[in-house]
């Protein structure tokens, strides 16, 4: 098993990765909590592959309420926390008790977001399903909802007491959603660790990949790790996370979200702004093609779908990252390191 701590000023929570944990999750549980009531919050894709399994690991130790959430971002609306927060009120649930969040992304934020706003806040634990979750939004206290007007509008940062990786729920993932996870370990290997993206590049078959995907989850998290401990908050390293995303994001929402994955829309954005940073002599030569080399191994795409240029700019003004007259915009200098630039509102059609 690999552990890692999270260490930040007002709470500490340790994220453990081993295949085949889930097969004693109710053990692992018990070591951190005594109380009898544990909600457990997923989707029905998750439930009708691992519900039962997590209901037969819990049954013996704890009473058990499960909460089953359509698949999808649709889920983390208003009207679904409505109804969650009724659901957990009606198994009298208290802040002595315990709420898992199992599932992807969606299921994790919300689960979140609901533990750190109900009773004024309830212990949770995560038990990410999805390579993305796994590697990113698990970890770190990023919890929210969305809004009519856009995605993550109300949210907090809500850490965990624990998160709980078993890789091996990945290999009943679609593998559309793998790629969509492996577009954002190719960022940690962009921006932080150049041997973990040369190991991607070497892989020869899934097989492969799979055979390494703990130490690759490791490491992701643990570059994660350092980031959020030493900005928490998001003011200013933790935004290195974001390589990719300033484009990737109105892509997605250019399209709805229905036409790009998560990741998907982050590749194309971290090829994008890489070709421009390339061709301003800001990257390294030879950056963009190592880019577009790993992008197409794991059938991910690269190439700007056809949008209109002034749309995506007044997109990229309205993020709430954005404050004042600056944008902030992740560059690689090579692989394997990037770095915060501050640029003018006015100068980011340079970067489009
Ligand atoms: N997913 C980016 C972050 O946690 O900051």
């Amino acid at each position: 098993m690999h552990t890692l701590n999270i260490n930040l000023p007002q709470k500490n929570y340790p994220i453990y990765i081993e295949k085949g944990l889930m097969n004693n999750i109710g053990e692992e549980l018990k070591k951190i909590y005594k109380n009898k009531k544990i909600a457990v919050i997923t989707d029905a894709n998750v439930e009708k592959i691992y519900g039962q399994k997590i209901r037969d690991n819990l049954k013996n130790d704890f009473e058990v309420k499960m909460i089953v959430l359509e698949p999808g971002e649709k889920s983390k609306s208003i009207d679904v926390l409505q109804n969650v927060y009724d659901e957990l009120l009606d198994f009298k649930i208290t802040r002595a008790d315990l709420i898992i969040a199992f599932g992807g992304g969606v299921v994790g934020d919300l689960t979140g977001f609901v533990s750190s706003t109900l009773l004024r806040g309830i212990p949770f634990v995560q038990i990410p399903t999805s390579l993305l979750a796994q590697i990113d939004s698990s970890v770190g206290g990023k919890v929210a909802v969305n809004l009519p007007k856009g995605k993550n509008l109300i949210g907090s940062f809500y850490h965990p007491e624990a998160v709980y990786i078993d890789p091996e729920l990945l290999n009943t993932l679609d593998k559309r959603f793998l790629y969509d996870g492996m577009a954002e370990v190719i960022k940690y290997g962009c921006i932080r660790d150049e041997n973990l993206f040369q190991n991607l590049l070497e892989y020869n078959s899934n097989k492969e990949l799979f055979d390494s995907i703990e130490e690759i989850i490791y490491r992701c998290c643990k570059i994660k790790k350092n980031i959020v401990e030493s900005d928490e908050k998001d003011t200013g390293e933790r935004m290195i996370l974001n390589f990719g995303h300033t484009l990737g994001h109105t892509v997605e929402k250019h399209f709805k979200y229905e036409k790009y994955t998560h990741g998907e829309a982050v590749a194309i954005g971290m090829y994008h702004i890489t070709k421009k940073s390339e061709n301003m002599g800001i990257t390294q030569k030879g950056t963009l093609d190592k880019i577009k080399k790993i992008l197409i191994k794991y059938k991910l795409p690269y190439e700007l779908p056809n949008m209109n240029k002034k749309e995506v700019i007044e997109t990229i003004n309205l993020d709430k990252k954005n404050k004042g007259n600056d944008i902030n915009i992740i560059l690689l200098k090579r692989i394997g390191d990037s770095f915060l630039k501050k640029i003018d509102r006015k100068d980011m059609n340079m970067y489009i």
